[in-house]
């Protein structure tokens, strides 16, 4: 039995070193808002933060999470600038069928967290792991081009909470 820490709650959970977080984050503890897509770190649909960087969770063991602050797609209304993201998100109709935006808003807060003015190469460049098949790519950089304009990029998390929980909601479905 192991403790690991999830959008700052602490859950108890027993399985092997070797699981994928994204097996525990979902089958064990039902936040289904990330997704399964590839299952070997080719398409980002299942991107999580851990300690704030943007991690794969489908080839990333449970072990990797000890001591460690994991943050998914339902923890994002708590943090401004997943805020500010999935507020662009509904502003520039981003999601088509939705599969992909779960790990699209992680990568972009991560980006925004550490880069708050990108540039269009530093966006291409970060997203480049997160692939949309129904080809959301330029309003995705233009989503995150006007957050970082709006002066909401790179604020830590903490929050208030809401905002995020329609994008939340549609991602779970
Ligand atoms: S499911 Fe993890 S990168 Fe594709
Ligand atoms: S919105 Fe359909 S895969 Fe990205």
């Amino acid at each position: 039995m192991r403790t690991i820490t999830i959008n700052g709650q602490p859950h108890s959970i027993d399985l092997p070193d070797d699981a994928p977080l994204l097996w525990a984050v979902r089958d064990h503890l039902g936040l289904t808002g990330t997704k399964f897509g590839c299952g070997m770190a080719l398409c980002g649909a299942c991107t999580m933060h851990l300690d704030g960087q943007p991690i794969r969770s489908c080839v990333t063991p449970i072990s990797a999470a000890d001591g460690k602050k994991i943050t998914t797609i339902e923890g994002l209304s708590a943090d401004k600038t997943g805020q500010a993201l999935q507020a662009a998100w509904e502003e520039f109709g981003v999601p088509q069928c939705g599969y992909c935006q779960a790990g699209q808003l992680m990568s972009a807060t991560a980006l925004l967290h550490s880069n708050p003015h990108p540039t269009e190469a530093d966006i291409d460049g970060a997203m480049s792991g997160n692939i949309c098949r129904c080809g959301t790519y330029t309003r995705i950089r233009a989503a995150i081009q006007h957050v970082a304009k709006s002066g909401a990029a790179g604020a830590k998390p903490g929050a208030k909470p809401g905002a995020g929980k329609a994008a939340a909601k549609r991602s779970a479905q």
